[in-house]
């Protein structure tokens, strides 16, 4: 189960975004972007693509999309760079959720509770398991600093695959996991006439509480 969410991955080609093509008001591009979405977005569906909600020193919430990469009893675990903007909210603030959307179940899980680093030895494991494009890229991209442009991004990258030309990449230490272990998980089933099944499971001591919520 753990190793085949691991293998879950697309290369992404299809389109680039360029400052040429891009409009100066963001609503502009939201609607464009939306409408090809509603055009093109049945499948495939990455089923383990989630948003993550963190919240930074201010108090301040930010979500991204995120891939699942590990799933056990211990908890829910991620990859990224330990200094994205990210992991720096995570350092200020350890409580994250996670939200996943199934359209075609009609489903919903939302899972809220502490995030911790996983062991480098995991991050380094999971990290070999990683197309060669991808572990290059961790380390040639500064996640979340602004850079002058597409150039100066694969610049990075050039100097990247040079420095690594005669080895394989390693794990970097500022890339890995981290793990979401939960307090909160709710199940939310679409039903007829917005009567929807809510679940929420509550963690109580070291058991869990199950309560029906409103829709
Ligand atoms: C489908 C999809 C999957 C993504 N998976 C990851 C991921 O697993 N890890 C990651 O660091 N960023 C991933 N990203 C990019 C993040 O959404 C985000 O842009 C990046 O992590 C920087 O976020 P931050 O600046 O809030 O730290 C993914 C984006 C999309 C749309």
């Amino acid at each position: 189960m753990t190793q085949a969410l691991a293998d879950m991955r697309r290369d992404y080609t299809r389109d680039g975004l360029t400052e040429a093509n891009a409009p100066a008001e963001p609503f502009e591009l939201f609607t464009r972007w939306f409408e090809e979405a509603l055009k093109t977005e049945q499948a495939p569906v990455e089923a383990n693509a989630m948003t993550l909600a963190t919240v930074d020193a201010e108090g301040r919430p930010h979500c991204r999309v995120l891939l699942l990469k590990a799933l056990d009893t211990q908890g829910f675990t991620f990859f990224t760079n330990y200094e994205s903007a990210k992991g720096r909210q995570m350092d200020a603030n350890p409580f994250a959720a996670m939200t996943f959307f199934w359209p075609t179940l009609e489903r919903q899980v939302r899972i809220e509770g502490r995030v911790s680093k996983v062991s480098h030895a995991e991050s380094d494991a999971y990290f070999q398991v990683r197309p060669l494009g991808s572990r290059l890229g961790a380390w040639a991209s500064p996640q979340s600093r602004v850079i002058a442009d597409r150039a100066e991004l694969e610049g990075l990258l050039k100097a990247t695959e040079q420095r690594f030309s005669d080895t394989q990449p390693d794990c970097p230490e500022h890339w890995g996991g981290y793990r979401l272990v939960p307090e909160r998980i709710e199940f939310w089933q679409g039903r007829s006439s917005r009567l929807h099944d809510r679940l929420n499971y509550r963690r109580s001591d070291q058991a869990w509480l199950r309560e029906r919520l409103a829709p």
